[in-house]
């Protein structure tokens, strides 16, 4: 089946948070949503769902959990038991339900920067320790300092959230690095939140998504992955995630929250859910071929303005762009003024980048780059 990512959606008057916050001249590049549909499996599975016209109280379909674990064998060969699977309504409730419920007051936690919000705000929001390890450019790729990692340790360090592929940056995290950062996890006897919700979206031929608890018993023991489908198949909107942890203590813990401060996660989500792992993986191959084309694009037309430039972006739909040489104060506002709405660097700690969302139609992306491009002559 031939999917096709450049029929054009309006988004327009869907109350979709991407394409409200501006006005309609401004073509919104800017949060981590698609605006293609959803592969005609979901679309199908969720008509069949609505038709039924009952939307009761629900659990999850039997089988959900082995479903999940049969899933992440066949896209990652790791081994889990359907019984390590906490279900959960979204990767940032998890996130802050990990640091909460494994950190005691007085402890620290460790952040890569720049990095998605929300792996920060879940420490400073549970009013605690932050520290923060500025990520270094590596033969053209965002990781972490793996020589230097020790001394961002402190004594009251408890955990550290991670990132995989890493928002913002696209960094496929090699077998070697992930077994340098085990090794630490494990030397530092600490725990680790790992944040793989971009897994499904690697763009590198040369690169392949490794979970790192996937590594060995002993790290499998101190991590917890987050994981959904909702930002490869695209229904973010929908609610429904999945923490994966073989430590039985930290598997209760990420069960603590739910049904109380943390909703239930929603019935469409567990159709969209099931609908992507069971006939899903032909859109999700299309859809890769479609964003790497994208992605060859921007690349061209970085390669030819030496005011900007870019890292090897591995995985995820989110250029990151960097801007230092424009040496600008709003950058966010200078490209609203030329009609491109980005997501600005400072929202990930990195205030001279901008981050360009290319998982819309090819027809947006040159339209996003003809706006970059009066940008950029604008300050020469
Ligand atoms: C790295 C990362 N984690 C989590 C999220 C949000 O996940 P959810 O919508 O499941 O809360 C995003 C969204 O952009 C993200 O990029």
């Amino acid at each position: 089946m031939k999917f096709d990512f450049d029929i054009p959606t309006d988004r327009h008057n869907t109350d979709s948070i991407k394409w409200n916050k501006y006005s309609t001249e401004i073509l919104p590049l800017w949060i981590a949503d698609m605006d293609f549909k959803v592969a005609p499996c979901i679309q199908e599975a969720l008509n069949q769902r609505i038709n039924l016209g009952t939307f009761g109280y629900t659990q999850a379909p039997q089988g959900f959990k082995e479903q999940i674990a049969q899933y992440l064998f066949e896209q990652y060969q790791w081994q889990v038991d359907p019984e390590w699977v906490v279900v959960l309504p979204s990767v940032i409730s998890g996130l802050h339900t990990a640091t909460r419920q494994f950190m005691q007051v007085g402890q620290s936690c460790l952040v890569p920067k720049p990095v998605y919000q929300h792996l920060r705000l879940a420490v400073t929001q549970a009013q605690q320790e932050l520290i923060e390890i500025p990520m270094v450019l590596s033969h053209n790729r965002w990781v972490l300092p793996w020589l230097e990692l020790n001394q961002y340790v402190k004594k009251n360090t408890k955990l550290m959230h991670f990132c995989n592929p890493q928002n913002p940056g696209g960094t496929v995290f090699t077998l070697k690095e992930l077994t340098t950062l085990a090794e630490f996890v494990i030397e530092n006897n600490l725990l680790i939140c790992s944040d793989e919700i971009h897994a499904g979206l690697v763009l590198d031929k040369t690169a392949k998504h490794i979970p790192i608890a996937s590594l060995n018993a002993d790290i499998s023991q101190r991590t917890v992955t987050l994981m959904s489908l909702n930002k490869t198949f695209n229904f973010p909107g929908m609610g429904l995630a999945w923490a994966v942890t073989e430590n039985h203590q930290m598997r209760k813990a990420m069960q603590t929250d739910l049904h109380a401060t943390i909703a239930e996660p929603s019935l469409l989500g567990y159709i969209c859910t099931q609908a992507a792992m069971k006939h899903g993986e032909p859109w999700r191959l299309a859809l890769i071929e479609y964003l790497r084309e994208n992605l060859k694009k921007i690349d061209a037309f970085i390669r030819k303005n030496n005011q900007i430039s870019q890292s090897n972006i591995q995985a995820t739909y989110l250029s990151w762009l960097d801007l230092s040489k424009l040496q600008l104060n709003d950058v966010e506002d200078l490209f609203l003024k030329n009609g491109l709405a980005l997501s600005p660097g400072s929202q990930f700690g990195s205030p001279a980048f901008m981050r360009l969302n290319f998982g819309t139609s090819a027809k947006n992306v040159s339209e996003g780059l003809n706006r970059l491009d009066h940008v950029l002559k604008s300050r020469k």
